[in-house]
């Protein structure tokens, strides 16, 4: 298992292009399901969890051509060769969930592995089935799979319990072929809701209404191919405005939506740090101090719950208590012990954890538990005294494209031990 090796103290300066969404990127590949032409997707981050999605595509019967150099992929899916999305890949990403629409969409039938919990909860998928039912699918659950069935799925009234972001994909994706009229009402509204909604519009999908909390959907008997280039990754991105400003650095991200960052920018401010954010980039500005404020992670638009373990890192470098509720995930303060090895004054009570600073962090061999946890170790250990190792950086390949490339392009000592 690779480590990461980083010797703190380095403040980032110069600037890093961001990657595209690997959250947008998953739905797009699952929407090739929905036609028998060909899908361009352009700006693929090159992560793990995209070579895990082609994996399970090609075993579904889809055509995946990768071209790394131009960040392509081209996607046919001429026959539906399987309806099976097996629990050795589901367990490995459980974004593989997303293929559970389109196929119900395009061949009535659906056999997808339960994806069980992973490090930050339940993760249950509830809402999603009980979706599928109001589209007239039965769905029934055993030896761990989902199978959901029905000769073609008609158009329902679906409001969900719970604002469900990969829930709103699914359902979206499948209302595209129902017949009639659908309406999500208490949709997820992140970019990369309403960034898949762009391509299955350019597919012919009719849909209105995404990036707000009601879509409406209505049928179509089938869906062209497309290209579509997908939006850059806001939680790469918020990662960056934070290890540069921790670093007292001075950091230009490019190929960024700065709207999609507006809650991370705001917080920032709080803390003291200085952004400027123009059409396309963002330079951060790290202060000598930084002021502590409290957090509440929230549904996009508010504070992404993907940013809040980079939070309690800068959070540890504040001076003053930070309050930090984390209302999306049952378990995601896993990064709070490996933080408090490393020096920081972390107290965990439920939902809540007070972070007390500033703290001088030092350097220490600590173990990443999920994906945007290892992200905070990261980020700790650019301010840490000393060297730090990360192990298990196999969760932060799963998101971050070349993470240490582009850290150290722009002044962090870090390397990648095989
Ligand atoms: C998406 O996961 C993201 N993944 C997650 O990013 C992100 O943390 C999450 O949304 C919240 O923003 C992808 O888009 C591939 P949810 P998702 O359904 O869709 C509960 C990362 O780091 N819930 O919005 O699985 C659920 O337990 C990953 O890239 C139900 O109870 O999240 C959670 O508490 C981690 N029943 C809350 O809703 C359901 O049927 C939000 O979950 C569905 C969800």
């Amino acid at each position: 298992m690779d480590k990461l090796r980083i010797q703190g103290g380095k403040c980032l300066q110069g600037a890093v292009r961001i990657s595209g969404a690997k959250n947008s990127a998953l739905p797009a590949m699952a929407a090739s399901l929905l036609t028998s032409e060909e899908l361009l997707l352009e700006n693929i981050p090159l992560v793990n969890d995209i070579y895990t999605a082609r994996r399970l595509l090609r075993e579904l019967g889809a055509q995946v051509e990768f071209d790394p150099s131009n960040h392509t992929v081209r996607m046919r899916v001429p026959k539906i060769e399987s309806i099976e999305a097996p629990y050795d890949l589901v367990k490995t990403m459980r974004a593989s969930v997303l293929v559970l629409g389109p196929l119900l969409a395009r061949t009535g039938k659906a056999r997808v592995s339960m994806p069980g919990g992973c490090a930050i909860g339940a993760r249950p998928i509830n809402l999603h089935l009980k979706g599928f039912e109001k589209l007239g699918a039965t769905v029934k659950m055993e030896h761990g799979y989902v199978e959901a069935a029905c000769e073609r799925l008609r158009g329902a009234n679906i409001v969900f319990d719970r604002i469900t972001v990969t829930g709103t994909e699914n359902l979206m994706m499948a209302a595209t072929l129902a017949e009639g009229r659908t309406v999500l009402e208490n949709s997820a509204m992140e970019p990369e809701v309403a960034d898949i909604a762009d391509l299955l519009i350019r597919m012919g999908a009719r849909i209105e209404g995404a990036g707000t909390s009601t879509i409406t959907i209505d049928g179509v008997r089938e869906l062209k191919g497309a290209t579509h280039r997908i939006i850059p990754d806001r939680i790469e991105a918020g990662t960056f405005l934070i290890a540069g400003a921790v670093t007292e650095g001075e950091l230009t991200l490019t190929d960024v939506v700065p709207g999609h960052l507006s809650s991370v920018i705001e917080k920032l401010r709080e803390t003291g740090v200085a952004l400027d954010a123009e059409t396309g980039k963002i330079t951060v500005y790290g202060p000598h101090d930084l002021s502590p404020s409290d957090l509440t992670t929230r549904e996009y638009p508010g504070f992404a719950t993907d940013m809040q373990a980079q939070y309690m890192a800068l959070a540890t470098q504040a001076n003053g208590i930070s309050l930090i509720n984390e209302n999306i995930f049952e378990n995601r303060f896993m990064h709070a012990s490996e933080l408090m090895r490393m020096g920081a004054n972390i107290r965990l009570d439920g939902p809540r954890a007070i972070v007390a600073g500033k703290t001088r962090l030092t350097g220490a061999s600590v173990i990443a538990s999920d994906l945007r946890a290892s992200a905070s170790l990261v980020i700790a250990a650019l301010v840490a005294d000393g060297y730090t190792i990360v192990d298990r950086v196999y969760h932060l390949d799963r998101g971050y494209e070349k993470l240490e490339d582009k850290l150290r392009s722009v002044g962090a000592q870090i390397e990648r031990l095989k």
